[in-house]
């Protein structure tokens, strides 16, 4: 092998090399969004819902709806229902919800899952006339004020759901439903519930956390039974 081709040979390796490093730190910086989640007081990470899932949710809403007679939770030309998805992933459910004329708004704390949703709407929400555009904030949903909301959709994990209600319920309109993908709010009575193994859906309203805190409020002041004493 000549000097120049030895030299050219060992150009284009620390090209290769300097490719594969930028590459590796491209991912790695991407990836922070997904990882830093698990640092947080309550770990969400990012797992998309399902088809089902999404089905599920507004099924749950229009049988809970037709069972109790409610009008006000289904869009329509005269009555604009509000809703939020808390932790919107990449949109899938804001996208969906606002297909079914929702005026629906995502709240995303990961940076490259918020910009996918907004590129998505400046991309894939054209010619869509009668129907609200796609709403998507960069926010912590603990820190975003719930008042303005008719429905406020959440696919969260076991562990958050007691906390999250307790906020909640402060901030919900009264008339205002929950509904919860995957978990219930453990020992809340729902108002509704669609089982569908890892699909399936709780509906719970501001009355039923009302109950909630109640009975907590019972256990609480509940006198310690003697009989618990081991001595
Ligand atoms: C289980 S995924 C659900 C995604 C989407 N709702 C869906 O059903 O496809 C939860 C999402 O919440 C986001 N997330 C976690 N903590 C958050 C917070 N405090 N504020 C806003 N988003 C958060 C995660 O980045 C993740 O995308």
């Amino acid at each position: 092998m000549s000097e120049q081709s030895g030299k050219q040979g060992s150009k284009l390796g620390l090209y290769l090399a300097m490719g594969v490093g930028a590459t590796a730190i491209g991912f790695s910086i991407a990836a922070i969004p997904f990882l830093t989640p698990a640092l947080r007081t309550h770990a969400l990470p990012y797992v998309p819902a399902t088809t089902k899932q999404i089905e599920n949710v507004f099924k749950a809403v229009k049988g809970y709806s037709l069972e109790k007679s409610l009008t006000k939770k289904a869009p329509s030309k005269t009555n604009v229902v509000r809703l939020i998805d808390l932790g919107s992933g990449d949109g899938r459910i804001v996208f969906d919800a606002a297909e079914r004329g929702y005026h629906a708004t995502g709240v995303e704390l990961n940076t490259m899952l918020y910009l996918y949703s907004k590129f998505k709407t400046f991309t894939a929400w054209k010619n869509k006339s009668g129907l609200f555009r796609p709403v998507f904030k960069r926010a912590d949903f603990w820190k975003v004020n719930m008042t303005q909301y008719d429905l406020i959709v959440v696919f969260g994990v076991q562990g958050m759901m007691k906390d999250l209600a307790s906020k909640l319920k402060e901030e919900m309109k009264p008339d205002c439903l929950i509904v919860s993908c995957r978990f219930p709010i453990s020992s809340y009575k729902s108002v509704f519930r669609l089982e569908d193994e890892l699909d399936g859906v709780w509906i719970y309203d501001k009355e039923s956390l009302d109950n909630l805190v109640e009975e907590e409020k019972k256990s609480e002041s509940k006198p310690i039974d003697e009989d618990d004493d081991d001595d």
